[in-house]
């Protein structure tokens, strides 16, 4: 595993005092543009545009406190418009122009990001939320790759990994395209049937991406075959390898079932998006042919928290039961259980004369 770089904290602009040293790149809200490059020293000037003029509220400060108390302290969320910026600038701005290294910057980045989605997971409830709130409706990789670690470190906490194991996940499941970026955008973005040259040629992207990594320098091999391996199928029918079951990476596995999902929940140029039902319906019938079935079951379990027939609590204080999923696993369909003994169905999800009904928890 790579050695943390993990030295910064995440500090209310408020609490900033002339002489601190910003550890991440600082962007503009809603914007790419970068205010602050990591290493600036602040002073009272810049200290009062970034509050006044900026409106930013956090920034990351560097720090050599690494103690796990004041970790505790720390409110671990993963902050999605700064985590896109910063896996845009890994896989390469300019996407006309493959790249050709994993740059020690952008390898940092990376150890950054994984840490935070580690983080992220014990404490922030929003996280599946945000992953699906991340749907869009273009598939630039970069995005991908976030939406399958948010989702893939979900299933390995569901699967009870071990931390190890949980930052290896994170790792490779945000560098498991990059290989991606490493062939022919015309090829890549194409929207129309690949030729079964093109094809080929797409189909190298998990080698390129071992490549990458093992150039690099630093990464468990786990990391390494995890992203080496993410396309193979559990009956042997995938690629590169062919490999069969258990002879593929375990995070491999994991990876896999994140991809998938992903893929069929997002919109492409030629086809919509499925629903989430749809979806979930598709993985399950693909168990022991595309995907490893305990990995599904855990894929399942973490991605319903409203299961079909559960009984939840809604925060007007009535009862309810979940009775279809929607396209946010959130708000699902529900029968409300009224004081008067009657119900009524609503669609959490599309009927926006329910928007600020929500569901609290789940109850026996
Ligand atoms: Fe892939």
């Amino acid at each position: 595993m790579r050695p943390g770089v993990k030295n910064a904290i995440r500090t209310p602009v408020e609490e900033l005092v002339s002489g601190m040293v910003i550890a991440r790149n600082v962007y503009e809200l809603e914007s790419e543009k970068i205010l602050l490059y990591a290493g600036s020293v602040l002073d009272s000037v810049t200290i009062f545009n970034l509050k006044e003029r900026y409106n930013i509220e956090n920034v990351w400060i560097k720090t050599d406190i690494s103690s796990d108390s004041l970790k505790q302290q720390m409110k671990a969320e993963i902050d999605v418009h700064e985590s896109l910026n910063t896996l845009k600038e890994v896989f390469g701005k300019d996407e006309e122009t493959p790249i050709t290294e994993l740059t020690e910057e952008a390898a940092e980045q990376i150890d950054m990001l994984a840490d935070d989605l580690l983080d992220s997971i014990d404490t922030d409830d929003n996280l599946l939320l945000k992953m699906h709130q991340l749907q869009s409706y273009d598939d630039y990789t970069y995005k991908h790759c976030l939406r399958v670690a948010m989702m893939a470190v979900s299933i390995g906490k569901q699967l009870k990994l071990s931390r190890e194991q949980l930052r290896d996940l994170a790792l490779a499941s945000l560098l498991h395209d990059i290989g991606k970026r490493m062939i022919s955008i015309d090829i890549i973005r194409k929207p129309s049937k690949l030729t079964s040259d093109e094809f080929d040629e797409v189909k190298k992207h998990p080698a390129l991406g071992y490549r990458l990594l093992k150039e690099h320098g630093g990464y468990s091999q786990e990391v390494m075959n995890a992203v080496l391996m993410h396309q193979e199928k559990y009956d042997g029918t995938g690629y590169p390898l062919a490999f069969k079951g258990e002879e593929i990476s375990y995070l491999a596995r994991i990876i896999t079932v994140a991809d998938v999902y992903d893929a069929l929940t997002s919109n492409r140029p030629y086809r919509q998006p499925w629903s989430v039902a749809e979806a979930e319906e598709f993985m399950m019938g693909g168990s022991y042919t595309h995907f490893d079935y305990d990995i599904i079951v855990a894929f399942l379990a973490a991605f319903a928290p409203y299961p079909i027939g559960g009984k939840v609590l809604l925060n007007d204080g009535r009862r309810a039961t979940v009775i279809n999923t929607t396209a946010n696993v959130l708000r699902p369909c529900i029968r409300v259980e009224n004081s008067d003994g009657t119900t009524e169905d609503i669609d959490l999800y599309n009927d926006f004369n329910h928007l600020t009904l929500t569901i609290i928890k789940n109850i026996k």
